[in-house]
C-alpha cells in the first residue's frame, strides 16, 4: 500500500501527516467509530469511484445504528456532502488512488465508556492499495478460523463498525499463520457466514449460491453487484444457508470485497475445491465484474461516479 498526499479530516484537507487524533479518542480506546472501504477505478472517461451511493448510504445507516450525528467542526453532514467530500479527497490526490477508506468515529479526550455528547471525527484517506488478495489466476487458500463471525445479538453485523473488526484480524492471524491468505468464519450455529473482509459465494450443482444477510453477515456492496451481474449473465442466485459441507464440495468457490474484488477460493483447510484451480464460473464472473468496474459496459454504468 503506498501512501497519498492528503487526509480529508472534518471538512479540510491536511497533510497526510498532521491526520492525528489524541490517545485517548473514545474510538481507540473503545473501538466506536463506522468505516467504509471504497475502490477507485481508472475508465474511459476518467477516475470514477464504483458505487459510491451504496457505500454513502451504508456509512450513514452505520452512523445511525451507533447514535452519531454528522456534524463535524459545527457543519452538518447530509448525504450529497459526503459524496463531494469523498469526490474531492480522491481529485486531491491526484493518479493513481485506487482506494479510499472514509471513517466517522468517536474522538474527544476522556476516559469512559458512554458515548453521549462525545464529539464526533469524519476522516476519509486514500491509498495507492494495488491487489488486496493477489491474482485472480493464482486463487486463494484459505482455513476455517476457531472465530466466529460475531452474531447479529453482539452489534449490528450489516455496519462496518471498527470494534467489531477484532474478531477479523484475529481469524487473519489465524490463516496468515498457517500460510493460508484468508479465514472463512462461522456464524453463532455453524453455518458459512464471510471471510474477514469478502462475502463468499460457492457454485454447486449448477446453481450459484450464497450466505443470507441473516446469517449475520456484512451485506456486501461487491455480493450485491455479483448477484446482479450473476443473474444477468443467466445464472440462478440463490441467497440462503450454506453449511460446511456444502462448502467444501462445491465445484467452484469464490470471495467478492472492496478490497479483494472476485477472488478464486483454490483450497480449504487442506481439501482441494474442484480441481484445485480457479473455477471457469469464476474467472468469468471476474472478468465481467473488471470490465464493468472500469466501465467498459454501458448497461453498468450507475454504478460509476465519475470524479471530474
Ligand atoms: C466483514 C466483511 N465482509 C464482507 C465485506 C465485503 O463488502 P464490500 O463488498 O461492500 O466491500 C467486507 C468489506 O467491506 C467486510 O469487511
Amino acid at each position: 500500500m503506498d501512501k497519498t498526499e492528503k487526509i480529508w479530516l472534518n471538512g479540510k484537507l491536511v497533510d497526510w501527516a498532521d491526520a492525528k487524533v489524541h490517545v485517548l479518542a473514545h474510538a481507540l480506546n473503545y473501538g466506536t467509530g463506522v468505516f467504509e472501504g471504497i475502490r477507485v477505478y481508472q475508465t474511459p472517461k476518467g477516475p470514477a469511484v464504483f458505487r459510491l451511493k451504496d457505500h454513502v448510504k451504508r456509512l450513514m445507516d452505520g452512523c445511525k445504528m451507533m447514535g452519531f450525528d454528522l456534524v463535524f467542526d459545527g457543519k452538518e453532514y447530509g448525504f450529497d456532502d459526503i459524496m463531494n467530500a469523498i469526490k474531492d479527497v480522491v481529485r486531491a490526490n491526484g493518479e493513481g488512488v485506487d482506494y479510499v477508506k472514509p471513517c466517522i468515529f468517536l474522538s474527544g479526550e476522556e476516559v469512559g465508556l458512554n458515548p453521549i455528547g462525545v464529539p464526533v471525527t469524519f476522516s476519509i484517506c486514500c491509498v495507492r492499495m494495488g491487489a488486496y488478495l493477489g491474482s485472480a489466476s493464482a486463487g486463494a487458500k484459505i482455513i476455517t478460523s476457531s472465530w466466529h463471525r460475531p452474531d447479529n445479538l453482539c452489534g449490528p453485523a450489516g455496519a462496518k463498525v471498527n470494534g467489531a473488526y477484532i474478531t477479523s484480524t484475529l481469524a487473519k492471524r489465524e490463516a496468515v499463520s498457517q500460510g493460508a491468505s484468508e479465514a472463512l468464519m462461522l456464524n453463532s450455529v455453524g453455518h458459512v457466514a464471510e471471510c474477514t473482509g469478502e462475502n463468499i459465494f460457492i457454485y454447486r450443482h449448477g446453481k450459484i449460491m450464497t450466505p443470507v444477510p441473516s446469517e449475520s453477515i456484512l451485506e456486501g456492496i461487491t455480493r450485491n453487484s455479483i448477484i446482479q451481474i450473476a443473474r444477468d449473465m443467466g445464472y440462478p442466485v440463490e441467497e440462503t444457508t450454506i453449511s460446511r459441507f456444502e462448502l467444501v464440495s462445491a465445484d467452484e468457490v469464490w470471495m467478492t470485497g472492496t478490497a479483494a474484488e472476485v477472488v478464486p477460493v483454490v483450497n480449504i483447510d487442506k481439501r482441494d475445491i474442484g480441481t484445485g484451480q480457479p473455477g471457469e464460473n469464476t474467472l468469468k464472473i471476474h472478468a465481467r465484474f473488471h470490465d464493468i468496474v472500469t466501465g467498459k459496459v454501458p448497461e453498468y454504468d450507475d454504478w460509476l461516479d465519475y470524479v471530474n
